[in-house]
């Protein structure tokens, strides 16, 4: 008997999926009494007019029946004599798309279903593109349907040669074509007595017999480390799951990111000891010294596993909002979990001829490479290598949802040829020299609001009691560093991260920087503290309305941006989203400017 076979089922709205999978299972009496009489009863109230609605046993949620769409990741089990199979039967309309990519990343061999009425889909291109970018290999095209074009092997022949154009694109292993009609049973577990032409194999003998098992590459041992063990003293074992290569007592292994290494004293192995274990086993290592490894940390032996802070990768991207570069989110890989940044997005991919396509920014539903940098250093390989440790997914840090999942291309160099060098004249002394401990205090709140002519008022307090400061705002960045920068929110994002990464370098010359930017996204600003660093960042909302800002109006831009003549702005054409968890907030409108700066000084010298 064949392994266990994970298969993904990919087609647009009506291909007929769960139809198809339905009758599989009927047809091969994989159904229990109840639930064959479930389905006639069901069929008659179904959309088949007395025909059984094969459909119905694989839609499981209601929202399905109702929408007469799949909805969801359905995992379904089954078993014939000679296999056993998981499958994961996903939505076909655009919205879903994150739904498919989560299928796909599971499954070993992908069946893509095409209507013989309708040939090559623009949605056929992209489902072959997503699965082939999450790593499967093997593809079934099955070309439903054919009863609609009367089992014409012509059409058919059309149809075949599209999909192996499309297919000559990937790399892929195993692909087979197969002209079915799921309603009408051809092919799918037993010959079609009406098309006699087709001299190949059934849908489900192909699915039983396919050979997914590659060739193992050998990229050396890795194991990332999803917890560390401490029952009790005399035991720290390292647990997770070998995701290449093999391991075994005596073997010399080296941590990653930190490059130190160790013998492998004990694995323990399904609860038992063991003197080896491979790729896909759950094991907890133990190893002959106390050293430093955490969850997210390799452990490896002759693999040529990276270390490093930037790469290049392909993305899906599924969240509502566009993706730009300068964006902040969590990216997980594996057990590891950093801050990243998008630092380019250098085009997307066109997923009906896979052409390169300028842009600078990705929606919904898109493909496109990006350069990626991270936090800190990133254990990681191309995808190809080590499935496990070239795929991730990004968070986006406020919704906490995931925004994208992608794949590493190949690291960028540039990251390797970079050693910061260690100063000795740091940061602690230079502050030291000035009798002073630098921060970035961050004023954020509509244009108009006030936040220069705090800022002025605050810096005047400082250098009178001999601090050593430096105001940033948009009219002196704007003019300088920023002058390329407009208002789109790209521009704004690129802005915001400029600013924060020279308030570091000012924080890290020992001055205290006091940043007044608009600087209206959340994210954008939970990037600058990122950056800044949060123990030295200070967020001040200046939360003077709308309405007051726009009755003083001191630059006359409220009146311009209503008469249409300044696009995006701020509060008219553009939002503001104001600040979650502000560390001061200061309302202009309620006392004297002097009085507002007193009071905040105050409280930031508490605070500093
Ligand atoms: S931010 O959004 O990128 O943080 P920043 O603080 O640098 O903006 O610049 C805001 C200043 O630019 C405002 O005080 C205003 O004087 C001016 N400005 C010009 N156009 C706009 C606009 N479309 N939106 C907001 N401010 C604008």
């Amino acid at each position: 008997m064949k392994g266990l076979l994970k298969f993904i089922t990919c087609g647009s709205v009506d291909d007929g999926k769960s139809t198809l999978i339905g009758h599989m299972l009927y047809d091969a009496k994989l159904l229990f009494a109840d639930q064959e009489q479930a389905l006639q009863l069901d069929s008659r109230v179904g959309s088949t007019g007395g025909d059984i609605d094969y459909s119905l046993l694989l839609d499981g949620l209601m929202a399905e029946r109702e929408q007469g769409i799949t909805i969801d990741v359905a995992y379904r089990y089954f078993s014939t004599e000679k296999r056993s199979f998981i499958v994961a039967d996903t939505p076909g309309h655009e919205e879903y798309t994150r739904n498919m990519a989560v299928g796909a990343s599971y499954a070993d061999l992908a069946v893509i279903l095409v209507d013989a009425s309708q040939g090559v889909l623009v949605q056929t291109r992209r489902h072959t593109r997503i699965c082939a970018m999450m790593g499967i290999r093997h593809f079934v095209f099955a070309v439903n349907k054919m009863d609609l074009v009367d089992y014409d092997a012509k059409q058919f022949e059309q149809i075949s040669r599209d999909i192996k154009r499309l297919v000559s694109e990937f790399d892929v292993g195993t692909i087979k074509i197969i002209p079915i009609s799921a309603t009408q049973g051809d092919n799918i577990t037993q010959k079609s007595v009406r098309m006699s032409w087709y001299e190949g194999t059934t849908l489900l003998d192909h699915l039983e017999n396919v050979d997914v098992e590659e060739e193992a590459g050998d990229f050396g041992f890795a194991l990332p480390v999803q917890r560390v063990s401490r029952p009790d003293h005399t035991f720290r074992g390292f647990q997770g799951q070998i995701e290449s290569g093999e391991v075994k007592v005596g073997d010399e292994v080296t941590i990653l990111p930190s490059k130190e290494t160790a013998t492998v004293d004990r694995i323990i192995s399904a609860g038992k000891e063991a003197d080896s274990a491979g790729v896909g086993e759950a094991v907890s290592v133990c190893l002959d010294k106390e050293i430093d490894v955490s969850r997210g940390c390799v452990i490896t032996k002759d693999s040529e596993l990276r270390c490093e802070k930037m790469f290049t990768a392909s993305i899906l991207w599924m969240d509502q909002g566009q993706l730009h570069a300068g964006e902040n989110y969590i990216l997980r890989l594996g057990t590891q979990k950093l801050p990243a940044t998008i630092l380019r997005i250098k085009h997307r991919i066109d997923v009906n001829t896979g052409d390169e396509i300028p842009a600078d920014a990705v929606r919904k539903n898109e493909l496109a490479v990006c350069d990626i940098s991270v936090a800190d250093k990133l254990v990681f390989n191309k995808f190809e290598k080590i499935h496990a440790l070239g795929s991730f997914i990004l968070i986006n840090r406020v919704t906490n949802m995931t925004s994208a999942c992608g794949t590493i291309l190949h690291s960028l160099r540039r990251g390797d040829n970079i050693f910061p060098h260690k100063m000795e004249i740091n940061r602690e002394l230079r502050e030291n020299q000035k009798g002073q401990k630098a921060y970035t205090i961050w004023l954020t709140g509509l244009s108009g609001a006030g936040k220069s002519t705090i800022a002025n008022e605050l810096e005047k307090r400082f250098f009178a009691e001999g601090k050593h400061t430096m105001t940033l705002d948009g009219d002196n960045v704007r003019g300088g560093l920023c002058v390329n920068l407009g208002f789109k929110e790209a521009d704004r994002i690129e802005n915001i991260r400029r600013v924060a990464e020279v308030s570091k370098l000012m924080n890290e010359a020992g001055i205290i920087v006091i940043a007044s930017f608009v600087s209206p996204y959340e994210r954008d600003r939970q990037s600058a503290r990122d950056i800044v660093g949060t123990d030295r960042f200070i967020e001040v909302y200046v939360s003077t309305s709308l309405e007051e800002c726009e009755k003083r109006d001191v630059k006359g831009l409220y009146k311009k941006a209503r008469a249409g003549e300044i696009p995006n702005f701020t509060g008219v054409t553009s939002v503001y989203e104001e600040p979650e968890n502000p560390d001061i907030v200061i309302d202009t409108a309620q006392k004297e400017v002097n009085e507002t700066v007193d009071d905040l000084f105050a409280e930031l010298k508490d605070r500093m």
